[in-house]
C-alpha cells in the first residue's frame, strides 16, 4: 500500500468518527485494509488527529476562506491529518504535502488538489497560529473545558494537559499465580523495563508499551493489561473467602477477573452486563485466566429479571459514564461526547445505585466507581444517594491518594501514571442498627 492510500484510509476513519462512530468501532475496518507493517502508522494518525482535533480544526477553519462543502468533508479530514503531522510529528513536510495532494486525487477530488496544496504550503510557511482560547490550546470542546474549570478550579489545566498525553501500558499481576516482585524479575530477564505502580499493589507500569504476546506468561494468565486506577476498584472491595460478589456492569470483565484472582475462595461471582455484544469478552478473559463466574446478560437495574433474592456481600458498581477520565486512551471521546449526555448518564448512575443497593446484604459493602472526572457523575451521585438512604454509610478511603470530595475519592489523570477515576465505598448497616455502628472500618487498602 502506498503512503497516499494509507492517508486516504485515515481520512475515511476520521470521517466516520466525525459522523459519530468511536475509533473502537471504525478503526478495525481501516486496519483490516492496510498491510500489517502499516497498521501502527494508521492508528497513530487517527489517534493523533483525534487528540489534537479541536486545535487543528481551529487552524484549518482560519486558513480556509470559506468552509468546504459537506460533500467534500473527507478532504477536510485529509487536511486535518496533514496539519497534525506538520505540528506534531517528525515526518518531513515535503512528504506530508506531496502525499496529501496525491491522496486528494486518489480519493476522487482532483479539482481540490490546488486548494489542498495552497493551504498546506501556507501552514508550513507561517507556522501554527497562537491559540485563541483554552479550548483551542488544550484541544478540547468548549463545554468540557468550562465544566472542568467549574468542577476543578485548581486542577482543570493539569487535567486537560494530561488528557493530551499518551497513557502508559500498565499490567495487573495475577495474584493467584505469583507475586509482583517475581513478575518484575521475569520482565527484567526478558529485558522489558518496568516499575511497580505506587497505588495499586498488583500493578506494574512498563517504561514502553509492548505487544501482549511479548509479555512472559501472558497467554497462561500471569498478567493482564489494566490501568492502575481501574485496579484500585477491586482492592476497595475488601474481599474475603466465602463472599458472594456482584460485578454489576462487568464487560469486558477486567475487574471480574481481578476479583477472582485476588480472592479465589469466594463463594460466587455474578457478572452482569446488558450488552450482548460485550458479554462474550468477559468469558474470553475468564478463559485465558482459567477463572469462572456466573455470567448474565441483563439490565442490572431490572433486578426482577435476574436477581435470585440471595443478597450479595460485595457489589462492584462500575457504572456507564462519560469516560472523561480516560480521554488520553480514547481521544475520540472529545469528538463524540456531548454536554447533553451528562445529565441522562447521572440519572442512569443513580438509578443503578438505588436498585442494586437493595441486593446488598446488611453489613455488606458496595464500591461505586466511574472513569469520569465530572463531579455530576461522581460525588454528587453519592451525596444524593446518602441523603435518601439512611442505611448507607460512607467508608473513608486511604487519605494517601487522590482528592477527598467528602463523598468519595477522586483520582485525576496523571500523565506519568494512572487514569482519572472516582470511587466511593458504601457500607450497608446491619438490619435495625445505627449505620454508624456497623463493624466496617477503614478501607481495606
Ligand atoms: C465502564 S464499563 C465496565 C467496565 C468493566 N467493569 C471492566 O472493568 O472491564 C460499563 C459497562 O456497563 C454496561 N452497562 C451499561 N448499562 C448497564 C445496565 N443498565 N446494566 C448492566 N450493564 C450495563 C455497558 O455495556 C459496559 O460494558
Amino acid at each position: 500500500m502506498t503512503a497516499t492510500s494509507l492517508r486516504a484510509e485515515a481520512a475515511l476513519v476520521m470521517q466516520a468518527v466525525e459522523d459519530g462512530q468511536s475509533l473502537a468501532q471504525c478503526l478495525p475496518d481501516g486496519l483490516a485494509s492496510v498491510p500489517p507493517s502499516e497498521k501502527p502508522q494508521l492508528q497513530a494518525l487517527c489517534y493523533g488527529t483525534c487528540r489534537w482535533y479541536h486545535r487543528l480544526e481551529a487552524e484549518l477553519t482560519q486558513r480556509l476562506k470559506k468552509p468546504l462543502r459537506q460533500s467534500d468533508r473527507v478532504i477536510h479530514q485529509l487536511l486535518l491529518i496533514a496539519l497534525f503531522q506538520l505540528r506534531h510529528s517528525q515526518q518531513a513536510s515535503y512528504a506530508v504535502l506531496n502525499e496529501t495532494v496525491e491522496a486528494c486525487r486518489a480519493l476522487g477530488w482532483p479539482h481540490l488538489t490546488g486548494l489542498v496544496n495552497g493551504i498546506l504550503r501556507a501552514a508550513e510557511r507561517e507556522g501554527e497560529p497562537e491559540p485563541a482560547s483554552a479550548a483551542v490550546r488544550f484541544s478540547h470542546p468548549e463545554w468540557m473545558v468550562e465544566k472542568l474549570r467549574h468542577n476543578w478550579p485548581d486542577h482543570w489545566q493539569a487535567i486537560l494537559a494530561a488528557n493530551n498525553t499518551q497513557a502508559p501500558m500498565t499490567l495487573r499481576v495475577n495474584a493467584s499465580q505469583g507475586s509482583r516482585d517475581q513478575y518484575l524479575q521475569w520482565l527484567k530477564e526478558v529485558e522489558i523495563a518496568a516499575e511497580p505502580t505506587r497505588l495499586a499493589p498488583y500493578g506494574i507500569q512498563l517504561t514502553r508499551p509492548v505487544p501482549v504476546e511479548h509479555l512472559p506468561g501472558f497467554a497462561d494468565g500471569a498478567v493482564s493489561v489494566q490501568d492502575e486506577a481501574a485496579q484500585l476498584c477491586t482492592i476497595l472491595l475488601d474481599l474475603a473467602p466465602g463472599q458472594r460478589v456482584l460485578d454489576a456492569c462487568a464487560a469486558p470483565g477486567g475487574k471480574t477477573c481481578a476479583i477472582l484472582e485476588q480472592c479465589p475462595e469466594l463463594a460466587e461471582v455474578v457478572a452482569i452486563d446488558q450488552s450482548a455484544a460485550r458479554l462474550p469478552r468477559i468469558q474470553e478473559n475468564l478463559d485465558r485466566l482459567c477463572l469462572s463466574a456466573t455470567l448474565q446478560e441483563a439490565d442490572a437495574a431490572r433486578t426482577e429479571d435476574w436477581w435470585d433474592q440471595e443478597p450479595f456481600d460485595r457489589i462492584l458498581l462500575d457504572v456507564p459514564c462519560s469516560a472523561s477520565g480516560v480521554i488520553r486512551r480514547h481521544p475520540d471521546i472529545k469528538l463524540l461526547r456531548r454536554e447533553s449526555d451528562i445529565t441522562p448518564l447521572a440519572g442512569i448512575q443513580l438509578g443503578l445505585l438505588e436498585k442494586l443497593w437493595l441486593t446488598l446484604k446488611p453489613g455488606g459493602r458496595l464500591v461505586y466507581a466511574t472513569c469520569s472526572v465530572f463531579t455530576q457523575e461522581n460525588h454528587r451521585i453519592i451525596q444524593r444517594f446518602l441523603r435518601q438512604q439512611p442505611e448507607a454509610r460512607l467508608i473513608e478511603i486511604d487519605p494517601d491518594w487522590g482528592l477527598d470530595t467528602r463523598f468519595g475519592r477522586q483520582l485525576l489523570p496523571d500523565a506519568q501514571a494512572h487514569d482519572g477515576f472516582f470511587y466511593a465505598v458504601l457500607a450497608r448497616s446491619e438490619s435495625g442498627n445505627d449505620p454508624q455502628r456497623t463493624s466496617e472500618q477503614g478501607n481495606g487498602l
